[in-house]
């Protein structure tokens, strides 16, 4: 996962591995998504981000590591990706956050759940919400490759983290709310290992 929110728990990874209580030799990662039009020496970028937030702090194998490639579009390559984890044996843990309007990767609310890794118009309140990280709103991306929520409901262990105010609704819905693709993180309750990690202002919504 991408975000604010992971880089506390990235930066506590990196020391653990520079301590050497830690390796990532023989991890093999998957990123949830990455935005189109951004070529990962952007600094906006998911790949550029994770490469600065934690692979370049640990002992991964770059080869290791997978990122939906944005740069160029091409829905063929993303549905590719689907196949890579299969063939990599598919995801023991699979961290996420989640957005303000309650999608995770870039799963917005929808009429439906999506399924394998495919390309999404980003929601104007995403578009909004991700622009504090760029110079102006016109410059964010206004579509995304993204893990599906099936692909995502396929790991066998899921840890969503949250923290912060703006969260509490949809970390609420996520958890107590009905199971509907309105809130993508909703789908989450019928996982069968499941674990939210969450801040009190997240989760003051939840009684
Ligand atoms: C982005 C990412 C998500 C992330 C979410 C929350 O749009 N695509 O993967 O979980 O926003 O981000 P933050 O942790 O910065 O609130």
């Amino acid at each position: 996962a991408t975000g604010s929110t992971p880089l506390g728990l990235y930066a506590e990874l990196a020391k653990l591995c520079a301590e050497g209580k830690l390796s990532f030799a023989k991890c093999t990662t998957f990123n949830l998504d990455e935005y189109i039009g951004l070529d990962g020496t952007h600094d906006q970028s998911y790949r550029y981000f994770m490469n600065k937030n934690l692979f370049e702090k640990v002992d991964i194998r770059m080869e290791a590591t997978h990122v939906p490639s944005g740069a160029v579009k091409s829905d063929e390559e993303a549905e590719q990706y689907d196949a890579e984890i299969k063939a990599a044996g598919g995801i023991d843990l699979q961290l996420l956050g989640i957005g303000n309007n309650g999608h995770i990767g870039f799963n917005e609310p929808d009429d439906h759940f999506s399924k394998g890794t495919h390309c999404v118009d980003l929601t104007e309140s995403t578009i909004q919400a991700n622009s504090r990280l760029f110079d102006s709103i016109d410059d964010v991306p206004r579509q995304a490759y993204t893990m599906g929520t099936q692909t995502i409901m396929y790991a066998r262990m899921i840890l969503v983290v949250a923290n912060g105010e703006a969260k509490a609704q949809a970390v609420h819905d996520m958890c107590y709310g009905p199971v509907t693709p309105e809130c993508p993180a909703s789908i989450l309750q019928l996982h069968t290992n499941c674990v939210v990690v969450a801040d009190e202002a997240a989760l003051s919504l939840c009684e």
